[in-house]
């Protein structure tokens, strides 16, 4: 499900190949959006009359948490026999300085139902901080000239979304192991400051960083996403900004060989900033 979204999309196109036969879904699938040979559906996590279709027949299912309707997500799997769930969560469900945090606690509950419900099995995959988050600065990188940014020269460890979906690919294909669920990062710490810097170097530009204050932040980010969302995402960044934000080596674990690093994350997505 979601396989039109930035880690879904690797999922689909991992699955395929690795010569599986995968069905996928969007909402509202538009015609010749799919690879060929790929059964397509209309579904939607907040109607589960939707699902039914989607799952009946599907083993394994790789989705997105929604906490809006999830009780129905659950059951409708099981009624469909779905032997296992690999959820798209976060790592912050597991990070100790993000509980209580909107964007946690949410990931949490959806974890939680399925938990409750025992069938089917559920899968966590637990990414801290998507390197995808930084495309949200192509506006300013592209046509303000200069990215204004809260707190610059806090430490995240960016995840490229093609190890977070070969992670996936690996709970729906293999073993569930405990590894699969720890939490998800790229493999080094690195500021927002030198993201911006990597991004430069990929478009061939001097991106010039400028501080915001958390008021002007806290402004900027409720353009896009709710108040309280954006508050969220400023707590962690000051959390960040504290040294919370760690590495781990969960990529490595799970698939015996390192993280992808921003600068490849960057080239990979060059043009989306150009
Ligand atoms: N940003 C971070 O640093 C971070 C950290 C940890 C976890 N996460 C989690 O990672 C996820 C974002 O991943 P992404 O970058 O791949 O997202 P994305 O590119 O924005 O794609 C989101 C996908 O979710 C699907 N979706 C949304 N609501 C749905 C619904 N009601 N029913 C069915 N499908 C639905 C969309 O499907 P349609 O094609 O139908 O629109 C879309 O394909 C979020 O759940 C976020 O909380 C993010």
């Amino acid at each position: 499900m979601g396989a039109r979204g930035s880690v879904g999309r690797c999922v689909l196109e991992q699955l395929l190949a690795h010569g599986l036969p995968v069905r996928a879904s969007a909402r509202r699938p538009e015609p010749g959006r799919f690879p060929d040979g790929v059964e397509v559906f209309a579904a939607d996590l907040t109607d589960p009359a939707s699902l039914l279709p989607a799952f009946e027949g599907a083993g394994q299912v790789f989705l997105y948490a929604s906490r809006k309707g999830v009780e129905g997500v659950v059951r409708t799997a099981r009624a469909a026999g779905v032997e296992r769930v690999v959820l798209l969560s976060s790592g912050s469900v597991i990070h100790p300085t993000s509980a209580g945090n909107l964007l946690t606690e949410g990931h949490r509950e959806v974890e939680a139902a399925f938990v409750a419900a025992g069938d089917p099995i559920v899968v966590p995959i637990r990414p801290l901080v998507l390197a995808t988050n930084t495309l949200a600065w192509a506006y300013a990188i592209r046509d303000m000239g200069s990215l204004p940014l809260y707190q610059p020269d806090a430490l995240t460890a960016p995840i490229h979304e093609r190890d977070v979906a070969a992670v996936a690919c690996a709970a729906l294909t293999g073993a569930t192991t405990p590894a699969l669920s720890g939490m998800l990062t790229g493999p080094a710490r690195i500021s927002q400051r030198d993201q911006a810097a990597a991004i430069g170097r990929a478009v061939g530009a001097r991106i010039p960083v400028r501080a915001l204050s958390r008021d002007a932040a806290l402004e900027r980010f409720s353009w896009f996403m709710p108040r309280e969302e954006a508050e969220a995402v400023l707590r962690y960044l000051d959390d960040a900004a504290a040294g919370n934000s760690p590495a781990t080596s969960t990529v490595q674990d799970v698939l015996g060989r390192p993280a992808t690093g921003f600068d490849q994350w960057a080239a990979d997505h060059a043009d989306e900033f150009r």
